[in-house]
């Protein structure tokens, strides 16, 4: 495997990362499109899933968020990118959104990430590590690249949606 450093974020990455989030998340967001439906996605989604994604990254990226990002690196350019948070009171980490560049994918950058991210959590004085993902197809890759970084214990939840226009 060629050679991967993780390393903390430099204000020069957050574009960058960005769009890697937007292009990471296009599968998850053609499937929840298609199980939606147009209006119900389109609703949910208002300013544009890829760009609600992007925003949600910079947001992470800003020092007043509570967040920390990490970078992959793989042969000096950006693989993947990882935000994650500390709960001194429950003294519960928590990874949040992360994505490997899809050019990258499925090389096990991910794992380097989350395996850093519980050294600095545990450095940190966490106890426990936890995140929240989809159960539905889409999110397999993140589910399975979680499962082999050692979440074990799982808690599922289902979300609902009914059209009210019938009522
Ligand atoms: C989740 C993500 C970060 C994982 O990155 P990665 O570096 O490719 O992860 P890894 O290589 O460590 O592991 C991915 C695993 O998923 C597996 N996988 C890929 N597609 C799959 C599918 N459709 N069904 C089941 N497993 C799948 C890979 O084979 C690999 O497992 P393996 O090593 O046992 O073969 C990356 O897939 C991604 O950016 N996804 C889009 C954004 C996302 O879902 N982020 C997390 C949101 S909670």
């Amino acid at each position: 495997m060629s050679d991967i450093v993780i390393r903390d974020l430099r204000p020069s990455d957050v574009e960058e990362i960005a769009r890697m989030a937007a292009a990471a998340w296009a599968p998850i967001h053609a499937f929840y499109r298609e199980a939606l439906g147009e209006e119900l996605f389109a609703a949910i989604h208002p300013s544009g899933a890829p760009e609600e994604k992007a925003a949600q990254v910079r947001n992470a990226c800003q020092p007043e968020s509570g967040m920390q990002v990490l970078i992959a690196e793989e042969d000096g350019k950006i693989a993947g990118f990882v935000t994650f948070s500390a709960d001194q009171s429950s003294r519960i980490g928590e990874i949040g959104n992360n994505a490997v560049h899809p050019d990258c994918q499925g090389r096990g950058v991910a794992g380097r990430m989350y395996r850093e991210v519980f050294r600095r959590l545990k450095e940190m004085g966490m106890r426990f590590v936890t995140v929240n993902t989809g159960g539905d197809p889409a999110h397999a890759p993140a589910r399975r690249a979680y499962e082999k970084a050692g979440f074990t214990i799982q808690l599922p939840s289902v979300r609902y949606y009914r059209s009210l226009e019938d009522i």
